[in-house]
């Protein structure tokens, strides 16, 4: 399924806020306990605009159908080169292609600001995420294990990595 990719605004706040609650609420793929409000997401837009990190949505007609976005990895300086992303597509939309379209622009947009590297940290359960991370390249480089807490159980994180400028992908086996 075609889409529009673009700069989020902040009318597609609300959209975005949608896609990222229900992720919260009937999923793993985000670890907190509370759905987010508007003013939390008009945060989270205004701080990355503030370092110039993009937010891009998948447009479909007038709704937004997922949005993908990166954020610095740690805090030191040392770290500057390294991000670490968020995709989420609406769950009536999962499978259709939409994902695959979103990730493209977004390492485009990492290299561009002279990123080096993009890490994603997915739930360990989450088979589609990985499997999809994969796909695009990326290698699983660290397990840690039970260091969330959801639903009532343990979760184990994986984080998977792509170095953005290599002409091959890295393997760590
Ligand atoms: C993971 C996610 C972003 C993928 O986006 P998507 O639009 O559904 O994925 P696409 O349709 O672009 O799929 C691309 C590839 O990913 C893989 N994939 C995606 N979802 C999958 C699933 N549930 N199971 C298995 N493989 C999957 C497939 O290999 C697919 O390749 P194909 O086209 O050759 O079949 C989306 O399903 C999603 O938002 N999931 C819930 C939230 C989430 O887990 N976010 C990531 C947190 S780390």
């Amino acid at each position: 399924m075609k889409v529009t990719i673009r700069q989020a605004t902040e009318a597609d706040l609300p959209g975005i806020l949608d896609i990222v609650n229900d992720a919260i609420l009937n999923s793993t793929a985000i670890w907190s306990h509370y759905a987010y409000t508007l003013d939390n997401r008009r945060k989270w837009l205004a701080e990355r605009r503030e370092k110039n990190q993009p937010i891009l949505v998948a447009v479909l007609g007038s709704d937004i159908a997922g949005f993908a976005s990166f954020g610095d990895f740690r805090p030191h300086d040392g770290y500057l080169h390294s991000v670490e992303h968020s995709i989420y597509v609406h769950r009536h939309h999962h499978g259709k292609g939409i994902g695959k379209q979103l990730m493209p622009p977004l390492f485009h947009a990492a290299k561009a600001l002279g990123k080096h590297v993009m890490i994603g940290g997915i739930e360990a359960g989450n088979t589609g995420s990985l499997k999809f991370h994969r796909d695009l390249g990326f290698v699983e480089t660290g397990r840690l294990k039970e260091v969330g807490w959801k639903f009532d159980r343990w979760l184990d994180l994986v984080f998977m990595q792509k170095i953005l400028d290599a002409s091959t992908d890295i393997r760590i086996d």
